[in-house]
């Protein structure tokens, strides 16, 4: 096991009925609030009133930038920094999902240089040596983006989304209220779902350097979302439901469960190509890879990871093959997502198409290897690709 060093510095509100102690943890850096959404849910849902009265009866002074999109734009980025330097902004408030908080991030970062905000994501790889403070409050379920220092932004012009992990990212207080995501669409809390999972896999079916607390914590996380999303779909103000699922999502993605671990992501390396040009949802992009993924790494020399997963997570019959219990394992997770989220589960259903296939692999691979679960080139993401038509 290689040593490892935790430090989540993020303070967290968990629960209904914590905005009261939004005025005084804005206020501790400062007096002016750049105030950050997406389209306009936060209004819908009451929460952007219910904000500007805790901001206003602190004293302070707040400033608007709304329209951040899923799949977050570099555009919106700019727009940040640029009123974050011309308003002498203190300190940004993010108030919705991953893409508000990540576009947010990067604009707090912004604030501080002078070039282009893109430089952070191209082949420069400018540096992010300070950050203005940042607090969030989390509608929707999903990426873990409250709680970790990472960020992920999309460029329309040249058909790139990249992500970029920098400590001084990390938010430093988080607002998550269940009920803030009871208006969360079937739809999103299904693809939010699949994220999360995917933020677990990434990390669990790995063949070395395992620490068996964590594997343990990250099977109660996965049968967490298994048992909650369900319900979460069918009864969407369910708070025992939300609650798990919002814990969850931080949980998944936030540092603790990978415990030294130092291999590289896989799924998502692949994804983030998929929705660079397809604009398709984060989590629809994950569930279609992830069995196709989970098939094509499975061997001998991988398969007690399978068994492990199937037999702890859905307790499948260890009276079996090893083989036989993997591809249970894997039945299963498709089941749940295809089934029982409902979502689609083919490129073509979503409208991907092969041509594309060739360059998306090689930029998902960095045109050498991913060093995943089981190295991937070019070739192999081609293949994994195939398998989602
Ligand atoms: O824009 P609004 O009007 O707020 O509507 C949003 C958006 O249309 C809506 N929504 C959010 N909260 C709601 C709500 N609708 C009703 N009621 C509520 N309470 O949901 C839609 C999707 O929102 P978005 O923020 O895009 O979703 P998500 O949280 O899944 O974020 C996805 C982005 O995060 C990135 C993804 O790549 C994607 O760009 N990721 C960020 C990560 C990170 N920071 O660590 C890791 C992830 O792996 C991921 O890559
Ligand atoms: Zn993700």
């Amino acid at each position: 096991m290689n040593s490892f060093v935790y430090n989540i510095p993020t303070k967290v509100y968990f629960g209904e009925n914590q905005l009261d102690n939004l005025g005084k943890e804005l206020s501790q850096f400062g007096k002016r609030v750049l105030l950050t959404y997406g389209g306009g849910s936060i209004k819908k849902i009451g929460l952007y009133d219910k904000v500007i009265a805790e901001i206003q009866k602190a004293g302070l002074e707040v400033f608007e930038l709304s329209g951040i999109e899923p799949n977050p734009r570099v555009d919106s980025v700019r727009e940040g920094a640029k009123i974050c330097k011309e308003k002498n902004i203190d300190v940004l408030l993010a108030v919705g999902g991953g893409s508000t908080i990540d576009a947010t991030k990067f604009m707090a970062a912004g604030a501080f240089v002078e070039h282009d905000v893109w430089d952070f994501f191209n082949e420069k790889q400018a540096p992010i040596n300070k950050a203005l403070p940042i607090v969030t409050i989390l509608t929707l379920s999903a990426t873990g983006s409250e709680m970790d220092a990472g960020g992920v932004i999309s460029n329309l012009e040249t058909k790139d989304k990249y992500g970029r992990v920098d400590s001084h990212l990390l938010p430093k207080v988080s607002f998550l209220d269940p009920t803030n995501t009871f208006t969360v669409s079937p739809y999103q809390t299904a693809c939010g779902t699949a994220d999360m999972l995917s933020h677990i896999f990434e990390v669990y079916f790995n063949m070395n350097q395992d620490l068996y607390m964590l594997d343990c914590f990250m099977e109660g996380l996965i049968k967490t979302i298994i048992k909650y999303a369900p319900i979460a779909m069918k009864e969407p103000d369910n708070y025992e439901a939300r609650a798990n699922l919002m814990w969850v999502s931080s949980w998944a993605i936030n540092g603790f469960i990978n415990g030294g671990k130092r291999q590289a992501w896989s799924c998502h390396p692949m994804e983030h190509e998929l929705s660079a040009i397809y604009d398709i949802t984060h989590g629809l992009g994950l569930a279609i890879l992830t069995p196709r993924w989970m098939k094509y790494c499975l061997s001998e020399n991988t398969v007690s990871k399978y068994v492990q997963f199937a037999t702890n997570v859905f307790g499948i019959d260890k009276n079996q093959s090893d083989m036989a219990i993997a591809q249970q394992g894997i039945e299963k997770i498709e089941e749940f997502l295809f089934k029982t989220l409902g979502l689609k589960s083919t490129f073509e259903q979503v409208g991907i198409k092969k041509e594309d296939f060739p360059h998306m692999a090689k930029k998902a691979c960095k045109g050498g290897v991913l060093p995943g679960f089981i190295p991937l080139q070019q070739e192999d993401i081609e293949k994994i690709f195939k398998m989602c038509m």
